[in-house]
């Protein structure tokens, strides 16, 4: 049976610690969907298209992986997709509480579907989507924690918002 993993995320945007995480998988996984949460309730920098995009261009080589979007409950996306693994990455003890309760709960919710974390490689332990915007705003350099495409965009966007002020 094929071996269908979830990497569910806001990927907003993607970092080179998403994609460490994402390689590593494929090396036990036959295919990997990469799946962005629409969530209304929380205003994004990268609209849900610009998102796919940005990882579109880092594994469109890869037919392995797959990139889509959901909304509501995880388990039931995972159980559409007949996916049994849901993939999250752990960075360091910071990200266990949140990690620990949404594995324990999603495997309430749905016993079939193990959640399976992975380690990234040790210069990505500290990355994270929301500090890699934080450093851009500043006029900081982000080169090698995200793809260049990625940091490329992150600026016109500062530069766009600047220009509206
Ligand atoms: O990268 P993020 O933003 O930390 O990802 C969080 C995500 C998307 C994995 C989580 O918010 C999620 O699974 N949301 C879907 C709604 C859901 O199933 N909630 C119950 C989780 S126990």
């Amino acid at each position: 049976m094929e071996k269908i993993a979830v990497y569910p995320g806001s990927f907003d945007p993607i970092t080179n610690g998403h994609l460490d995480i994402i390689y590593r998988a494929l090396e036990f996984v036959d295919r990997l969907v990469i799946a962005i949460l629409v969530n209304p309730e929380k205003e994004a920098f990268f609209s849900v298209e610009e998102r796919v995009e940005l990882i579109r261009k880092e594994v469109q080589e890869n037919h392995r992986v797959q990139i889509d979007q959901f909304d509501g409950l995880l388990v039931e996306y995972a159980k559409k997709l007949q996916a049994r693994i849901i993939l999250r990455g752990l960075r360091a003890v910071t990200d266990f509480d949140y990690e620990f309760q949404m594995a324990l709960m999603n495997r309430r919710l749905e016993p079939q579907i193990e959640t399976v974390f992975l380690v990234p490689a040790e210069q990505y332990t500290y990355v994270s989507s929301r500090l890699v915007k934080e450093i851009v705003s500043l006029g900081g350099t982000v080169k090698g924690l995200v793809p260049p495409a990625v940091e490329q965009k992150m600026i016109e966007r500062f530069q766009q918002t600047r220009g509206k002020k």
